[in-house]
């Protein structure tokens, strides 16, 4: 009998007309999914119902339109009802609270007759109709007008929360300034996966960037610099005449305007000024805020720190003073402008990467230490801390800083977004403090995606596969206190919009599957599927992507008797990889690896590789020289 249905369901199958379901691929991968068959078309008559139509309808009705008018060419109504009649979509606020789905989770039921997304909170009804835009064909991203195309959603339940509260991205905005534009832009990308919290990394040594009004030469001096292309921190000095005309800074009005965008996607903006190490712009604008004297200038991408086993020296003092009471008072209106320009609950003090060389030699600070009892820089350090945390909570917030602050001693009521690994973060969890985990061997998204012979070379490198294995809760710590992660997209090696995308996707869609879906439905080889699928998307929408993931690593050794080998590493599965040694560029004809290391012949130069999958090429054409493979495989 069973045998019967399923050939019956085989013939059903086969019958024109009759298609298979489309599997159903959404990123992050929602709790529950069950699939129907069948499907509800929207069309250009398909109207959307709402309770209210409020700020709430309008985001919604705004991210729909966006797509359907420019892939459709036509807007949708949206109409004020409680009850939707057939043929409808309806967006239901919930009026018994649902606990299934808490305050970010969402029911989104499509049936041959309607859709229906209901939610406890707005969050919810919103998320709910970012899944829906991805249950939609791939053409609904096209910004220009798809013809002949039928804008179907699968039948289909799906019950969804997110699995942390704080799923964010950070994105620096000092060491390359990205416009008001193309902040709102990073924002719609964000909320399109479910992000909910834009951790605005303003200041640093190559600029500030947000309208201080008590402080004007913040944004005068400090948001400027030279402009320069090439290797970041390797870049030439700055002669004395060059113009400093490159870079830029948010006005308030910028900011509020970003602020009340951020809303309507369902995004908070928490800034973060970062202090007291990473602040050259600052004494670049202010030179008394230094503990050093002279005049300084912002950095322009050349190199002043060393990086020792001792941590950072500074050749040019990019600290403020802990020991002048009128650093405390400037950062006490810094804070105060910002608290009324970020509704955060949460402000960011930095505190990572504080080179102390500097403070080591100053009169002011040695007077400071004795006079508080501070035994080494590090409780110098601490007591800074200390001193901002109460600036920060006088204005109504919560101070978070990076795990540096843990050194010294932390402040009782700090929350801590651990970087160096998760060893910071679960210290600071065991002492019973709030965390954010943002390892930098997980969630660092400037990182290299593949080989260095391919990729814009960054110092270290992190693959999408070793992204989708980070877990924000470690063993033996409350989980409660892990409040999140995120991805931390630093700039120094992204100079455009275009790179920023390049460099953050496909990670953040392994970041945002890692914060929002249920641990137990991690699955690579679908994540893979779904990736693509993005790519798709990507593709009509014109955003940019790394292909990366098709380039494999390349690996050198040695053998026994001492013979040059290369291997190479793909991270997916699948894929042919072809190569040469003789200086012409490979295809399909030519041999591929087979999973054993492959002899480089004496004479070769340059090896060249492209990985191919079902005969069509899919990576890129890597080459690398031999002298370089000869150095990664050491003696
Ligand atoms: C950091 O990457 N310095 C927080």
């Amino acid at each position: 009998m069973k045998n019967f249905i399923l050939f019956c369901l085989f013939i059903v199958l086969l019958i024109p007309g009759i298609s298979q379901p489309n599997k159903i691929l959404i990123i992050p991968e929602p709790v529950e999914i069950r699939q129907g068959v069948g499907e509800f078309e929207i069309n250009s008559n398909t109207a959307f119902y709402f309770s209210k139509l409020d700020a709430d309808a309008n985001a919604i009705m705004a991210a729909i339109n966006k797509d359907f008018s420019e892939a459709g060419g036509y807007k949708l109504k949206a109409v004020s009802g409680e009850v939707a009649p057939k043929n409808s979509v309806q967006f239901k606020l919930l009026s018994t609270v649902d606990t299934a789905i808490g305050n970010e989770g969402y029911r989104l039921d499509v049936s041959l007759d309607g859709i229906k997304v209901s939610a406890n909170k707005p969050a919810g009804l919103y998320y709910g109709m970012q899944t829906l835009l991805q249950l939609l064909p791939n053409e609904i991203e096209s910004n220009k007008r798809i013809n002949n195309i039928k804008w179907t959603v699968p039948v289909v339940s799906i019950m969804d929360n997110p699995r942390f509260g704080w799923r964010g991205m950070m994105l620096d905005v000092s060491r390359h300034f990205f416009t008001k534009d193309e902040v709102k832009r990073f924002i719609d990308n964000m909320a399109r996966y479910k992000y909910n919290m834009l951790h605005f990394h303003l200041t640093d040594d190559q600029g500030w960037r947000v309208e201080i009004k008590s402080f004007p030469n913040l944004t005068k001096v400090g948001a400027w610099n030279v402009k320069k292309t090439g290797d970041f921190y390797k870049l030439s000095q700055p002669a004395d005449d060059e113009p400093r005309d490159y870079g830029g800074f948010y006005t308030q009005d910028d900011i509020r305007e970003i602020v009340q965008y951020a809303k309507e996607h369902f995004v908070e903006v928490m800034p973060e000024v970062d202090i007291p190490g990473h602040s050259l712009a600052v004494v670049a604008s202010y030179p008394e805020f230094s503990c050093s004297p002279g005049i300084k200038k912002v950095n322009s991408g050349e190199t002043f720190m060393d990086w020792g086993r001792q941590g950072a020296i500074a050749r040019v003092d990019n600290t403020l003073c802990p020991a002048n009471e009128n650093v405390y008072a400037f950062l006490d209106k810094v804070f105060t402008e910002l608290a009324t320009l970020f509704p955060s609950q949460y402000v960011h003090m930095g505190g990572d990467e504080c080179a102390k060389n500097f403070w080591e030699k100053s009169d002011q600070v040695k007077q400071l230490m004795q006079k508080e009892g501070l035994k080494d820089m590090d409780a110098v350090q601490a007591y800074f801390v200390g001193r901002i945390s109460k600036i920060i909570e006088s204005k109504g917030k919560k101070m978070i800083g990076w795990d540096e602050i843990l050194d010294g001693g932390l402040v009782p009521t700090a929350t801590v977004m651990s970087w160096r690994g998760m060893k910071g973060g679960i210290e600071a969890a065991k002492m019973g403090h709030e965390v954010v985990m943002t390892p930098n061997n997980f969630v660092y998204v400037d990182f290299m995606q593949s080989d260095v012979a391919i990729e814009p070379p960054v110092y270290s490198t992190l693959r999408l596969k070793k992204t989708f294995e980070y877990e924000p809760i470690p063993e033996g710590v409350n989980p409660k206190l892990i409040k999140g992660g995120q991805a931390n997209l630093w700039t120094e090696q992204i100079y455009n919009e275009r790179h920023l995308e390049y460099m953050l996707w496909p990670r953040g869609f392994a970041i945002s599957e890692i914060l929002w879906s249920p641990k137990g439905k991690k699955n690579w080889n679908q994540f893979i599927s779904k990736v693509e699928d993005q790519f798709e998307r990507f593709k009509y929408a014109d955003r940019k992507f790394a292909p990366s993931m098709y380039d494999p690593l390349i690996k050198s050794s040695k053998d026994a008797k001492g013979k040059l080998q290369v291997d190479f590493d793909p991270e997916i599965t699948g894929l042919n990889i072809h190569y040469s040694f003789d200086n012409s560029y490979p295809d399909n004809y030519y041999p591929s690896y087979d999973g054993k290391s492959i002899s480089v012949p004496i004479d070769a130069t340059t090896l060249r590789l492209i990985s191919y999958r079902d005969g069509k090429p899919i990576g890129r054409m890597i080459s690398i020289g031999v002298d370089a493979l000869n150095k990664r495989a050491g003696k």
